[in-house]
């Protein structure tokens, strides 16, 4: 049984409303999903919902709900966000679902019965809203609290601790050993200075149920439930538990034989998360595997927070991008396009409308829809839509292309493979004008010119649609389409020179993207 590449993304809070920074994660982590498999390897994609904890508890009471409805309801807007983006993720998790939970306390009673935990009693400060606890140190100069904390609260309370004091040493030698354990690199410097500077305090992993009862019970004492993000980063492996991944099942202990369908997913190979939450990640989660006797995950890629119009996105100030607006206007292919060109995983972005605009007339319309369009076109005019004989003239051209957004794809570099992938568009564009087709055709004594012209324009637009498929699923299949080929041009081996053969029919040529001004 061979193991799958098993990718995730964070796990959205149910309770806030999909927007752009959503839409961004899901895209980057569908592209990688889609482009491992059109390489060749089996993928195991994996989102889902983080349904537990105050902010949801707090925001079904102010909806007069009871937190499992009011949980259910939002959940179907996320399920048809993930629609809306056509992501091919393979599981869909829900933090409140029995297979979580289930697994939730099976690892705390395990990690209990080995002593990773202890009871003391917590005297301090507490963000409600952030559900976090706060020292002295997280007051600013003048002594208050970052107004991102909400109402601050004086709280005396007796929790359980998960022990981590003593962990950070093995932790600075493992990712300091292991330059792709955290990427890109300067999160991975950012991790590596907290591990360095700061002392690593003890993870308060219950809350009294007098306080919150919406979570997971915990286990070893029914006064508590499990601290929203304990809960929450073990879906990565209640996932694979689910489907029989006999090394997490055998972390979890003793075992109902019940399960003949095994998946070996775990380690996961990529944890793609936002900037704000790579501590959660790449610090408490490594030492939580550890503890349960569990392997690491073999990346952790963070990517940075976009922003409108150089002000926080914020729904409050109404500086948001709304996806499914966007999308409704322009199409689902344009916003995925706009989203991995603009924005390379690892740097902070800034969507303006007049450079979505801009990338869409540009490189979209006049770029890549004007390249199918004409070559197809010329082909129907000139030649009846029969493919002529095979030439080579771009062929080395490409080659080059293709090699490189291969290796680019392989290291997840999703930005610069669009741009190799838009030099191709640009030499072909610049080939129409070179040979000038419609010249050529007023010439019969040119008419072989004419048909190698035809040829290497119509092969260098498959070829497109195969490079173009992890990013663009919809535009890559209608480029299939109108050249009257089967199936969808999901397999990078296809990216050869001279899949058209010489007598094929085309389809019929339609804009990929309408220009608008
Ligand atoms: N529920 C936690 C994650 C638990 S993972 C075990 C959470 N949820 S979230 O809904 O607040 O964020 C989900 C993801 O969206 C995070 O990776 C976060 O970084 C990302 N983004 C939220 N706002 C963003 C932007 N403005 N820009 C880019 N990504 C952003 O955190």
């Amino acid at each position: 049984m061979s193991k799958p590449f098993y990718l995730t993304t964070a796990i959205n809070y149910v309770n806030g409303e999909p927007h752009l920074g959503h839409a961004y994660e899901e895209i980057v982590a569908d592209v990688i999903a889609r482009a491992r498999r059109s390489l060749g390897t089996e993928v195991f994609f994996l989102t889902g919902l983080d349904e537990h904890g105050q902010k949801v508890q707090q925001a079904a009471i102010a909806a007069g709900k009871d937190p499992q409805a009011y949980c259910d309801e939002l959940a179907e807007v996320w399920k048809s966000f993930v629609a809306k983006l056509e992501l091919s993720n393979d599981d869909f998790v829900r933090t409140t679902e029995p297979r979580h939970k289930e697994v939730v306390q099976a690892i705390l009673n395990r990690l209990q019965a080995n002593g990773h935990f202890y009871q003391k009693l917590y005297e301090g400060f507490y963000s409600t809203k952030e559900e976090t606890f706060l020292t002295e140190r997280d007051r600013r100069p003048d002594g208050s609290f970052d107004p991102a904390y909400g109402e601050v609260i004086q709280l005396k309370e007796q929790n359980y601790y998960f022990k981590l004091s003593d962990q950070q040493q093995w932790l600075i030698d493992y990712i300091e050993a292991n330059p792709s354990f955290v990427q890109p690199e300067q999160r991975r410097n950012e991790v590596l200075g907290f591990l360095k500077h700061d002392v690593l305090e003890d993870l308060c992993i219950t809350r009294p149920v007098t306080r919150l009862n919406w979570g997971i019970a915990f286990p070893i004492d029914t006064a508590y439930v499990t601290y929203v993000w304990f809960d929450a980063l073990l879906n990565y492996i209640s996932v694979p538990a689910a489907h029989g991944d006999p090394a997490v099942l055998q972390a979890l202990g003793p075992q109902p034989s019940t399960l003949n369908h095994q998946l070996l997913l775990w380690p996961a190979d990529i944890h793609l998360i936002g900037k704000d939450i790579q501590k959660f990640h790449a610090v408490f989660w490594p030492i939580m595997l550890k503890a349960m006797g569990l392997p690491l995950p073999r990346q952790v890629l963070v990517h940075g927070w976009w922003q409108k119009d150089g002000e926080k996105i914020s729904k409050s100030t109404g500086n948001i991008v709304d996806p499914i607006a966007v999308i409704n206007e322009w199409g689902l292919d344009a916003f995925r396009y706009y989203v991995v060109r603009e924005l390379d995983i690892g740097a902070d972005g800034n969507w303006t409308d007049a450079g979505f605009r801009g990338r869409y007339n540009s490189e979209l319309a006049d770029g890549l829809g004007n390249l199918l369009n004409r070559s197809l076109s010329m082909l129907r005019r000139y030649r009846n839509g029969i493919v002529p004989p095979p030439s080579a003239v771009l062929a080395p051209d490409a080659q080059r292309v293709v090699e490189e957004a291969r290796g680019l794809l392989e290291q997840n570099k999703l930005q610069a493979a669009l741009v190799a992938i838009w030099s191709l568009v640009a030499r072909a564009n610049q080939y129409v004008e070179q040979t000038a087709p419609f010249k050529l055709a007023k010439d019969p004594a040119k008419a072989s010119q004419l048909d190698e012209a035809l040829y290497n324009l119509v092969e260098v637009c498959r070829l497109l649609a195969v490079l173009l498929w992890p990013f663009l699923p919809g535009t890559a299949s209608k480029i299939y389409a109108q050249l009257g080929l089967p199936g969808a041009p999901d397999k990078f081996s296809a990216a050869q020179w001279g899949g058209l053969t010489a007598g094929h029919s085309i389809g019929t040529p339609a804009p990929l993207f309408p220009k608008k001004e």
